[in-house]
């Protein structure tokens, strides 16, 4: 594939927040999308990967990488060059950013990717971590148990009425739906997913 083909191949932009929970996984999972994704982080994105043992740059070294270092979200305007993306992702979100997205609050890279995409048509499909009684999870440290509380579990909720968002539970979710999204666009390119 040339580089020229690459560039005008519509590509699935990834907003990664500042979960730990299923982190590692999904930046797995986006490494399948590969040449036809970019990683858009959260600030918290960024704090919370090196205690994950990512580094930035071994992310950079991959992916092309948009960091959140500008008020206004600059990379969203990407987003308006309609051969550019044509799927947003969110994974893992946080349920911060969960709560962020049901809401229409943008206020960070991954929520402005979320809305923008949103009030464009684009798909969005969130990987929201706190959708169950009990999580299990990975703290830097060890594994930890958390109960999320009855307003995290109705932001998922909310979440699920937005225009243009699909919802995804868990991470073969999450695998299933890129594989749907996959099957329906035309990109040749992401048979791993
Ligand atoms: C090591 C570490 C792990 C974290 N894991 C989670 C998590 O699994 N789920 C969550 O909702 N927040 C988690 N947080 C807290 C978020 O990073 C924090 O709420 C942050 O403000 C989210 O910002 P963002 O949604 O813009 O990325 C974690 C924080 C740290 C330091």
């Amino acid at each position: 594939m040339t580089t020229t083909h690459m560039q005008h191949t519509p590509r699935f932009a990834w907003a990664i927040t500042g979960s730990g929970h299923g982190l590692v996984e999904s930046i797995d999972m986006a490494a399948t999308l590969l040449p036809h994704v970019d990683l858009f982080l959260s600030r918290a994105a960024e704090e919370v990967l090196p205690l994950y043992k990512i580094e930035l740059a071994q992310l950079k070294a991959r992916f092309r990488v948009f960091r959140d270092n500008s008020a206004s979200a600059v990379p969203v305007g990407m987003l308006y060059d309609e051969n550019r993306y044509h799927t947003v992702v969110v994974a893992p979100a946080t349920s911060n950013t969960v709560a962020k997205c049901a809401l229409g609050i943008s206020d960070t890279l991954p929520t402005n990717m979320f809305a923008q995409a949103g009030k464009l048509g684009i798909p969005g499909i969130v990987f929201a971590c706190d959708t169950q009684p009990v999580v299990v999870t990975m703290s830097p440290l060890d594994w930890v148990e958390l109960r999320p509380r009855r307003i995290e579990l109705d932001n998922v909720e909310r979440l699920k009425r937005i225009d243009h968002c699909r919802v995804v539970c868990s991470l073969d979710e999450l695998r299933a739906a890129l594989a749907a999204r996959i099957g329906e666009i035309d990109v040749t390119c992401c048979a791993g997913a």
